[in-house]
């Protein structure tokens, strides 16, 4: 079976001001009834494909983990907790090490971001099938979702050779390029972008590490090794997992391996990364607007406006993203969606 784990420890400014530093956007909902991190839980809840899930955050968030995972009845294998964040190598690793100190090296971990929205129809399942029999062939496995226009939020892969069961060689990994780049790879094709989950054997990823970041994986292993219990938490031990460079798996490994693979994806897939993939991935009216909350809207098109408090509304407008929470306001075009990080990042130096 597949040892799903749940990476929730993304601080996912992007979604500013709904996503605050207490309850960043894999745990709050959007326009549905469920967050991100209780999706992802579910679409991994079938018993017959998979083992209970082990999340993997940090102690601000665990108890909102904990509970969020009871309230939709799915099981916890184990929380792994970072002392703390050494972005998403750091975090497969210490996953991966304490998997294969549980169930042997052989496990097969499904590791998942928890901010994304997927449809888990027949197609998402074969993807998974088809995955898992080429991860259990000893390559890391990617899945390919076909771009639709020069994003630069995203890892771009160059499929190479086909393997026997439907699955690709990775020719290249390009993590993040610029927009100029992005724009070639689209327009030359033979390009997919990194979905952001991954498959692969503990072991598999744990050699990869040792080739390509041998920081991350001592550090990782060595936090496990002396990892202390606590309740249903286990705590990475601190001086070892600091030690680790703060790296994304995208650069450590995918851009460097020559053992990695990609299952392209016919199933819908969506980052939840930024307002314009909220107002995309809502239910949207005749005029194009996806509202939530106490919002009031007139003669305005395709926006996007979520209010958490206070009457919210909006006139003549168009393209636009107006997110009010308890406290804080945004104004912006859905088109320069991507920024509002930056913007976080110049309010936080301005306190
Ligand atoms: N536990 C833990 N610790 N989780 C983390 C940390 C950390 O330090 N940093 C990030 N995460 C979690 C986030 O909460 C998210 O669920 C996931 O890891 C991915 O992190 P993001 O910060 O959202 O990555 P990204 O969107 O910039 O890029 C990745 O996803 C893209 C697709 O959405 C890359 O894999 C890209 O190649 C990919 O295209
Ligand atoms: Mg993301």
């Amino acid at each position: 079976k597949i040892i799903p784990v749940i990476m929730a420890g993304g601080k996912g400014t992007r979604l500013w001001p709904l996503s605050r530093a207490t309850a960043p956007k894999q745990f709050i909902q959007f326009v549905g009834d469920r967050s991100l991190f209780q999706a992802t839980l579910l679409r991994v809840s079938d018993p017959a494909l998979y083992e209970l899930p082990i999340v993997i955050t940090n102690d601000d968030f665990r108890f909102l983990a904990a509970e969020q995972a009871r309230e939709i009845g799915v099981g916890l294998s184990a929380t792994l907790l970072e002392p703390m964040a050494r972005n998403t190598a750091a975090a497969a690793a210490a996953a991966a090490a304490f998997i294969a100190k549980k169930f042997g090296d052989d496990a097969l971990l499904l590791v998942l971001a928890s901010d994304h929205e997927i449809t888990a129809d027949a197609n998402y399942v074969e993807a998974i099938r088809i995955a898992q029999k080429t991860a259990a062939s000893g390559k890391l496995v990617t899945f390919g979702i076909t771009p639709t226009k020069p994003a630069t939020g995203y890892g771009y892969i160059e499929m190479g050779d086909k393997l026997s069961n439907g699955a690709a060689k990775v020719k290249r990994f390009i993590e993040k390029p610029a927009l100029a780049e992005a724009e070639k790879m689209l327009a030359t094709g033979g390009f997919v972008w990194n979905s952001g989950f991954f498959m692969f054997k503990a072991a598999d990823v744990l050699q990869e590490l040792s080739v390509h970041a041998p920081d991350v994986e001592l550090a990782a292993t060595q936090a496990v090794a002396k990892a202390a219990s606590d309740l249903d938490f286990i705590r990475l031990e601190a001086d070892a997992f600091a030690a680790s460079p703060d790296i994304s798996i995208d650069y450590a490994i995918m851009e460097k391996t020559a053992n990695a693979a990609v299952v392209p994806a016919s199933f819908i897939w969506s980052d939840m990364g930024s307002w314009d993939a909220v107002w995309k991935g809502g239910i949207q009216d005749k005029a194009g607007n996806v509202a939530s909350g106490n919002a009031t809207l007139i003669n305005t098109k395709n926006s996007l406006v979520i209010s958490r408090h206070s009457h919210l509304a909006v006139q003549g407008l168009e393209g636009v993203a107006v997110i009010a929470s308890e406290d804080a306001v945004y104004v912006g075009r859905l088109e320069d969606s991507q920024n509002v990080g930056t913007l976080v990042k110049q309010l936080a130096a301005a306190k």
